[in-house]
């Protein structure tokens, strides 16, 4: 079997439409407050009583169950990818980090399963949305301690922030199926940062450098998972932070702290880049790109 599969090749059948982040980004909708009406709602959260809600929360649902997929191809691909060795060099990784790769697959592929159910639950179908595959290409690195960086730290913490999200909303529209299968979902997400802070430390214990490296991966990759704001403190975003749950999973405060000040920038940037598109009508500015896709070329 091929190793380090390219996203380009994911294994998708025609129910499937694949956007980048560039076509993803460029979507006005969630960012800049815009109802019908013309007037500026207070906040931008998922709550019961959007207009949209009822879309937007099937909208999301989508999201994590193609974020489900890819976190499973990421994970499974992590066991699969490199030899098992010591995990000094960059090319092998200890046999037990594996092991904990092969449950977190586990667990993934039960939350494609109850993703895929909560979605015919809500009233949508497998490819109602298009699926956003930034999330497999920050599990595409050569370096294992990357992606333990960018899928068991970046991810799983956005994880956390959506599955809390959802959970929260469940319980205001009064849907015990979705807030308890979110909050199932939650507890497996916080074992999963937990899992790859613990093997960040072991596998970089002697190398300051390759932890350096990795850290500032994690803080590249927590920019462009805010989606240009989607996810942040900020009322205007649709996904908080979930700043409780995180601090369960390990992160410390000045980690989560650090995480909230990329995310608002990420906001402010997409909010400029969206209202010039808006005023221009044009495609012009897609082709420059926002912040956080620059980030994700680079
Ligand atoms: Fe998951
Ligand atoms: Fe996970």
């Amino acid at each position: 079997m091929r190793k380090f599969f390219p996203v380009e090749e994911l294994a998708r059948d025609e129910r499937f439409t694949q956007i980048t982040m560039r076509q993803s980004e460029a979507d006005p909708r969630t960012v800049l407050l815009a109802e019908p009406t013309g007037k500026r709602p207070k906040t931008n959260r998922l709550t019961p009583d959007r207009p949209d809600a009822s879309e937007a929360a099937r909208s999301l649902m989508h999201g994590i169950f193609v974020g489900e997929i890819q976190a499973l191809e990421g994970a499974g691909r992590t066991c699969f990818d490199f030899e098992t060795g010591s995990g000094d060099a960059p090319d092998t990784v200890p046999f037990a980090l594996k092991l904990d790769m092969a449950r977190q697959a586990w667990d993934e592929a039960r939350h494609v399963e109850i993703s895929v159910k909560l979605s015919d639950w809500m009233g949508s179908e497998i490819g109602q949305f298009a699926e956003n595959t930034v999330l497999f290409e920050v599990a595409c690195s050569n370096d294992p301690v990357l992606r333990l960086a960018g899928v068991n730290r970046a991810l799983e913490g956005l994880a956390i922030d959506v599955f809390t999200t959802m959970k929260e909303f469940g319980d205001m529209a009064g849907d015990p199926y979705l807030e308890f299968c979110e909050d199932w979902m939650l507890a497996d997400e916080v074992t999963h940062v937990k899992m790859g802070s613990d093997w960040l430390r072991r596998v970089t214990e002697n190398d300051p450098e390759r932890r350096k490296n990795a850290l500032e991966f994690q803080s590249v990759v927590d920019k462009i998972f805010s989606f240009g704001g989607t996810r942040s403190d900020s009322n205007e975003s649709p996904i908080g932070l979930a700043r409780r749950f995180r601090e369960l999973a390990g992160f410390t405060n000045t980690e989560v702290q650090e995480i909230a000040d990329v995310s608002l920038k990420a906001l402010e940037e997409r909010k400029a880049f969206s209202a010039a598109s808006l005023n221009d009508g044009d495609t012009e500015h897609s082709e420059t790109g926002t912040g956080t896709e620059q980030l994700a070329d680079a």
